[in-house]
């Protein structure tokens, strides 16, 4: 059996005064039971800045741990281990009292506007509800019509209707303002266009954008859908099972992706890449292996070719290779930047030992 080293993933360096940071991920770690005894382990040790006023993507095939990392943010439920640092304070060690003062400045929407919203409330008692929840009631009146303005509904026209009588956009316009009602700071978009027919994902993420700078809002944007998270991402943050493999600004990412995975996730868009990468990356039959049994050192190095025995030994750390840009890779893909996998510039030909594959041409072997 190969031993695993399992050093923990360490935060980003710091790179961002405190002040600019709103949001803080520290080794966050969940994980499950599943029904037969055995461990989910959806998030891995998740270390992870969110700037105050940006937004950042975070990106990764379906089951990597996003929406488990979108809510353990909120603590529902409370992380496994590790600190989610809001405003300078460890929101996993707060009372249930202390959370729940804080919880009206971190909101959440969701995938599925429809199935989101009680469907026997009247869109404003819906908007209108937190404020209830959260001992605000008597400004119901002045904040509803507000922020239903705000996000282009009418509030007479909507005051006696029902989620049933709205379309997919207009019922993610009303769980945008329910969320807005309570003026947070930090909005987490958990795949908030995915169920939405391409026309009106442009008008929710415009949306989006317009709220942000109306109520100076920090976005965390979950998606599997590149393109929609390189339109509206500052940075983004690219996830694979349970664990962040390349952060850095949007469009240099997108440009000259670093980590093999993300290089696979880019060269998928057609537009952006040969297709001969996508196939010289993927050796791997496509598949991410599970959550449940996820392969020792790198997780990607089932699918990777660059994989060697030391990817199958020791967990690489999350580190800066080009200016803003992190990955934990062994062997990142700098040839583009002109530079060795250590950070030192050999020129742009010189980079045979982070792109040649293992002598079998094979990844690293399974964790017995
Ligand atoms: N409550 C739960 N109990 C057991 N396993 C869970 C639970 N919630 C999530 N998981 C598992 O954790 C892993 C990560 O799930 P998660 O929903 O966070 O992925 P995701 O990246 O959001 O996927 P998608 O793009 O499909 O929404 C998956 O294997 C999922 O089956
Ligand atoms: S080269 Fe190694 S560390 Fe880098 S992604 Fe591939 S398997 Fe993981
Ligand atoms: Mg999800």
């Amino acid at each position: 059996m190969t031993p695993q080293k399992t050093a923990p993933a360490p935060a980003e360096p710091d790179t961002v005064p405190d002040d600019d940071v709103v949001l803080r991920l520290e080794d966050l770690v969940v994980e499950f039971r599943a029904g037969n005894g055995a461990t989910v382990h959806a998030v891995s040790g998740i270390s992870l800045e969110v700037r105050r006023g940006e937004t950042l993507g975070l990106v990764g095939e379906s089951g990597c741990g996003k929406s488990t990392t979108g809510r353990a943010i909120m603590q529902l439920p409370r992380p496994t281990s590790g600190s989610v640092v809001f405003e300078g304070r460890d929101l996993a060690t707060m009372s249930g009292e202390e959370l729940r003062r804080v919880r009206p400045k971190l909101q959440m929407i969701f995938q599925d506007p429809i199935s989101s919203l009680n469907p026997r409330r009247r869109i404003p008692d819906i908007v209108g509800d937190p404020l209830v929840v959260w001992g605000r009631g008597d400004q119901r009146a002045k904040v509803v019509p507000e922020v239903l303005e705000a996000v282009g509904l009418d509030p007479a026209q909507v005051a006696d209707r029902r989620p049933h009588q709205f379309s997919g956009g207009q019922c993610q316009r009303v769980s945008i303002a329910r969320a807005l009602v309570l003026d947070p700071e930090v909005l987490i978009c958990d795949e908030p266009v995915s169920a939405l027919d391409v026309s009106v994902q442009a008008q929710i993420l415009n949306l989006l954008e317009d709220m942000k700078a109306r109520y100076g809002l920090t976005l965390l944007f979950i998606a599997h859908d590149l393109g929609v998270v390189r339109n509206i991402s500052d940075r983004v943050a690219v996830m694979y099972l349970g664990r962040i493999c390349e952060l850095g600004e949007t469009r240099a990412l997108f440009d000259t992706p670093v980590h093999p995975y993300t290089r696979l996730l880019v060269s998928s868009i057609p537009s952006m890449q040969d297709v001969a990468d996508l196939e010289q990356v993927d050796r791997g039959g496509g598949e991410m292996p599970s959550p449940m049994d996820p392969p020792s050192g790198c997780r990607f190095r089932t699918r990777c070719p660059l994989a060697t025995e030391r990817c199958a030994d020791e967990t690489p750390l999350m580190r800066e290779v080009l200016p803003g840009r992190f990955t934990a890779c062994h062997h990142p893909i700098l040839d583009h930047a002109g530079l060795d996998h250590t950070g030192e510039d050999v020129g742009a030909n010189a980079a045979d030992e982070h792109t040649a594959l293992p002598p079998d041409g094979r990844p690293g072997k399974e964790d017995a």
